[in-house]
């Protein structure tokens, strides 16, 4: 029999060995034991070369970011959070509100198809009825359908037996709620949504959800609502804002008092709120700059680090807060502005943008791994030609690629003519996978292996698409076997915590 020498000090060895134990688990600790912290990303796939779902994943991972909001049901994400103990809120396009609405039916084949089949494997938390359906530039197209989609897919989880596990919510946009006298004490849900929102509240604290909401300081500030870039950086301890004695030093819980106050008015004081959206982007527009956007994400990380609430809820912090977003997206709408395609943490192709400590372990944000480019190749506009077509294709190639950065505010915008048309015709090709006849424009494109970015404005180099559709084996671990590991580690935890000095 072989004895370990610490087994000869009794006592001492049980407390050694726990430490030791807690010592190696903490290096260790996978993402779902990690700190019941409460920031997640949203992670949506409207790029025109998504990177493939099992990296992102592993970005996640590496960057210990425990949950994610998603835009749909897509069947390559899912699978590669199978097993991964990240929590997963699943969104419903609005697009398919009015067919959930109308019949039971529909709601149970979305739940057996999109959702059913991934359980257990993946830990889904929440399903997201609509992306956006509140947002006002989409009037009354959506809305009306919510809460009938609503009830109908939690009927759905009733009869999979998942309404246990699964909590319906509804997502409300920034814009869903206002002041008309600026001031918190004034929030007001929309006149136009009231009476369904009034609804949907009714349904949300019979079955104890929260509400998801997002708030936008950016777009507070971008849309000039008086306020101050202080206040929305986390840094307005200078000048307050002062609304019924209470003191207001920052634009988050300016909003979310907006909100508290519309709730009070609306009769649920009580209702918990998750932050569904709150970032910054970093192009695009005046303002939407790396140096902002990083300053707001350490205040946000700071103010939810902090774990106090606003002046109206100062024990009820958001129960979560979910970053917009993890990536940049290309094939975002740019409705509201070019920036919508700039929100990521990261860029499309996964290197971090800016330098910032989420609080969850990993110290900074850590950049994709393997990530498999295409060849180190552009394509500009061949300046020997005559080039008097030239910005008419230039403004073709950008009707389908990406030129957000090209307008003014953008990273782009300064590079003069042909420049810009260059930037057009290179976006369009690392779109088309570098296809040699995708830099044809007439006679007017040249291929090049120079890189042709010059100061802030890149050309990037597109990504391999051909990984991004071959399925990944990953494995499922079982549920219990991971919440038993998290407990023991807690338990543990907790005990050293206890008994050190
Ligand atoms: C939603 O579905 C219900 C039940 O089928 C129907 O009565 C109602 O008219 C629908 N709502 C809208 C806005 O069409
Ligand atoms: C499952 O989700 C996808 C994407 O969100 C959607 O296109 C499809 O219609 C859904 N399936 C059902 C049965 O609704
Ligand atoms: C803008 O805010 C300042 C200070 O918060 C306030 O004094 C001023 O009246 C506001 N202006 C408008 C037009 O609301
Ligand atoms: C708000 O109140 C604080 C302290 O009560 C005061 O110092 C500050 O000047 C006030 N701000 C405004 C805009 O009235
Ligand atoms: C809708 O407006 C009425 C009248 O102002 C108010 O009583 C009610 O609480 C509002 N509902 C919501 C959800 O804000
Ligand atoms: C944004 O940035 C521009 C240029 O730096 C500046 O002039 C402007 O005042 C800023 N604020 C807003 C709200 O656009
Ligand atoms: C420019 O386009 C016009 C109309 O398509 C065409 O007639 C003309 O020949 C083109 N010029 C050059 C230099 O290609
Ligand atoms: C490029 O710049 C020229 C001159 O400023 C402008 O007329 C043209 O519209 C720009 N093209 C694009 C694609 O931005």
């Amino acid at each position: 029999m072989t004895t370990s020498p610490l087994s000869t000090l009794p006592g001492v060895s049980t407390a050694l060995l726990l430490l030791l134990l807690i010592l190696v688990l903490k290096r260790t600790a996978p993402v779902w034991c990690s700190v019941p912290g409460t920031l997640g990303v949203n992670w949506g796939t409207c790029a025109s070369q998504p990177l493939p779902p099992h990296k992102v994943v592993n970005l996640l991972k590496s960057n210990k970011i425990p949950r994610v909001k998603l835009p749909d049901a897509n069947p390559d994400v899912l699978r590669a959070l199978s097993g991964s103990g990240i929590s997963v809120t699943l969104g419903i396009p609005d697009d398919l509100l009015p067919t959930l609405n109308s019949s039971l039916k529909s709601a149970e084949g979305w739940v057996h198809d999109n959702l059913t089949r991934y359980v257990p494997g993946v830990k889904i938390q929440y399903v997201a009825v609509g992306n956006d359906p509140f947002l006002s530039i989409n009037g009354d197209r959506f809305h009306p359908f919510v809460l009938g989609a609503a009830i109908n897919i939690q009927a759905a989880l009733v009869r999979s037996n998942l309404a246990s596990r699964v909590k319906v919510v509804v997502p409300c946009s920034y814009d869903s709620f206002q002041t008309e006298s600026g001031l918190p004490s004034g929030g007001r849900f929309r006149l136009d949504i009231n009476e369904t929102v009034g609804r949907l509240l009714t349904f949300h604290s019979q079955h104890q959800s929260p509400l998801f909401a997002s708030l936008s300081p950016f777009l507070s500030y971008h849309l000039g609502k008086n306020i101050s870039l202080e206040l929305v950086l986390f840094k307005g301890d200078a000048h307050p804002l002062n609304d019924s004695g209470a003191t207001y030093i920052n634009a988050l819980d300016l909003s979310y008092d907006t909100l508290v106050s519309a709730l009070i008015h609306a009769g649920f004081p009580q209702m918990e709120i998750v932050i569904s959206q709150i970032g910054w982007p970093t192009d695009g527009a005046a303002n939407a700059t790396l140096l902002i956007a990083e300053d707001f994400m350490k205040g946000l990380v700071k103010h939810v680090g902090s774990n106090t609430g606003s002046p109206l809820r100062p024990k009820n912090p958001p129960v979560e807060t979910y970053v917009q977003s993890l990536l940049d997206e290309d094939g975002r709408s740019v409705v509201l502005g070019n920036f919508e395609r700039h929100w990521g943490l990261f860029t499309f192709d996964g290197q971090a943008k800016y330098d910032v400590d989420l609080g969850m372990g990993s110290e900074k944000l850590v950049n994709a791994h393997d990530v498999e480019y295409l060849p180190a190749k552009w394509c500009v506009v061949n300046s020997d030609k005559d080039l008097s077509n030239a910005t008419t294709s230039a403004i073709g190639a950008c009707s389908v690629a990406d030129c957000s950065v090209l307008s003014p505010g953008g990273s782009c915008y300064g590079i003069s003519w042909p420049g810009n048309v260059s930037y057009a015709f290179n976006s369009y090709f690392q779109q088309q996978d570098q296809r040699a006849d995708s830099c044809y424009f007439g006679g007017l494109g040249l291929i090049t292996k120079v890189d042709p970015s010059v100061g802030s404005c890149r050309f990037s180099v597109g990504l391999q698409t051909s990984s991004s559709t071959a399925t990944t084996t990953t494995s499922i671990t079982p549920c219990l076997m991971l919440a038993v590991s998290c407990f023991l580690v807690r338990i543990l935890s907790f005990a050293i915590w206890k008994i050190s000095p």
